[in-house]
């Protein structure tokens, strides 16, 4: 088992995208436009006895970090103590967090204290009223509070997400690319990605990541070359600037060739690909301690991973927002 977690195209997999949960406080117009509803006679989230054994599990295949994810992950009131049981697991060398940075302000420090090392935080704009339309929540400053504390905080790395939208945003590339520079921080230009439930917006709204990299080239930003095990994102770099700008374009080609991530929902679902099938249940095996019997399935089902998502050729399949399954 320590040849490490591999698929049949020879892709490593060394980074789990772990949801606790898949309830959200935002109600993003490009993820839950409605707002979050919750399905009665859902399965309860995983506890975190059925967390730690997952990540034991993939531990000892060689998976070394961990991503907390959503929904909003801090909306769980035992967030500290599942970060702090998952930092302690043998093996696990960096632990992040993704949160829309509702609560980062009164709580970066508790986080970092609980183990997390790197943290990403969505900012779709930068205008207040625009932040509220699209949220649905008037809180840009205090967000952007959050980002200082979680920089005050000495997390090893601060990253902004913003989701690229015609017609939204699109008029602020020029600003959010000058808050970056003077900012020790990244920032990533997200393109929106077709789910069940953004049919028409992403229709309306979907704008190619390859208009930003003309943007940044334009501005003198130089692309930096792709690290081994880098994650989706393409950086760029300005030597005037103190962050980083990076460009995550899953309709690109070749996007999934260098994938190296899996995902585990928060009902216990393991998700190959973001834009694959339901998942498939591993719940059972997280309840019971027969971890050889976990190892095993883990090590079959990787396997069988397809080497490209469906989203290029128009369809996305069955797939509902991302908020459940975490992005
Ligand atoms: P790091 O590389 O660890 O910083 O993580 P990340 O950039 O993947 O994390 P984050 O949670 O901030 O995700 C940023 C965006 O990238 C989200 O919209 C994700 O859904 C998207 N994303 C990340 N990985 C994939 C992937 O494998 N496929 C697709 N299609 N999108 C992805
Ligand atoms: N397309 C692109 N990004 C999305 N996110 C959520 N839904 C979508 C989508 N349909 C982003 C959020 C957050 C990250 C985890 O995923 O903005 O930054
Ligand atoms: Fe917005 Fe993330 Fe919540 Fe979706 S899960 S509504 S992207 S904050």
């Amino acid at each position: 088992e320590n040849r490490g977690l591999t698929d049949a195209i020879g892709r490593r997999f060394e980074y789990l995208r772990l949801s606790l949960t898949d309830v959200c406080n935002f109600r993003c117009t490009y993820c839950l436009p409605e707002g979050y509803r919750k399905v009665h006679g859902r399965p309860h989230p995983l506890s975190i006895a059925e967390m730690i054994r997952a990540v034991r599990a993939f531990a000892r295949l060689g998976l070394w970090k961990v991503r907390l994810t959503g929904g909003e992950p801090t909306l769980r009131s035992d967030f500290t103590q599942v970060a702090r049981a998952i930092a302690a697991v043998p093996g696990i060398r960096h632990l992040a967090m993704t949160t829309n940075g509702y609560h980062l302000a009164e709580r970066a420090r508790a986080w970092r204290d609980a183990g997390i090392s790197t943290i990403n935080i969505s900012v779709d704009s930068l205008d207040p009223a625009r932040f509220a339309a699209i949220t649905g929540h008037d809180r840009l400053a205090e967000v952007l509070r959050g980002v200082s504390a979680a920089r005050a905080a000495g997390f090893d790395n601060v990253k902004l997400n913003a989701v690229l939208m015609r017609g939204v945003n699109d008029d602020e590339l020029a600003a959010m690319i000058d808050f970056v520079a003077a900012h020790d921080l990244s920032l990533r230009f997200i393109e929106v990605m077709r789910t069940n439930d953004n049919v028409a917006f992403f229709g309306k709204h979907h704008l190619a990541g390859a208009a930003v990299a003309d943007q940044l080239k334009a501005a003198g930003w130089q692309r930096l070359p792709r690290l081994p095990g880098a994650g989706p994102a393409v950086e760029y770099a300005h030597p005037a600037a103190k962050g980083r700008i990076g460009i995550i374009a899953p309709y690109s080609r070749d996007f999934c060739a260098s994938c190296n991530r899996l995902r585990l929902s928060s009902e216990g679902k393991l998700h190959l690909c973001l834009f694959g099938d339901g998942g498939i249940d591993l719940r059972p095996l997280l309840q019971g301690d027969d971890e050889n019997a976990l190892v095993a399935q883990i090590v079959t089902l990787t396997a069988t991973k397809a080497p490209a998502h469906r989203l290029s050729r128009g369809d996305s399949g069955a797939t509902p927002h991302l908020a459940s399954i975490g992005g």
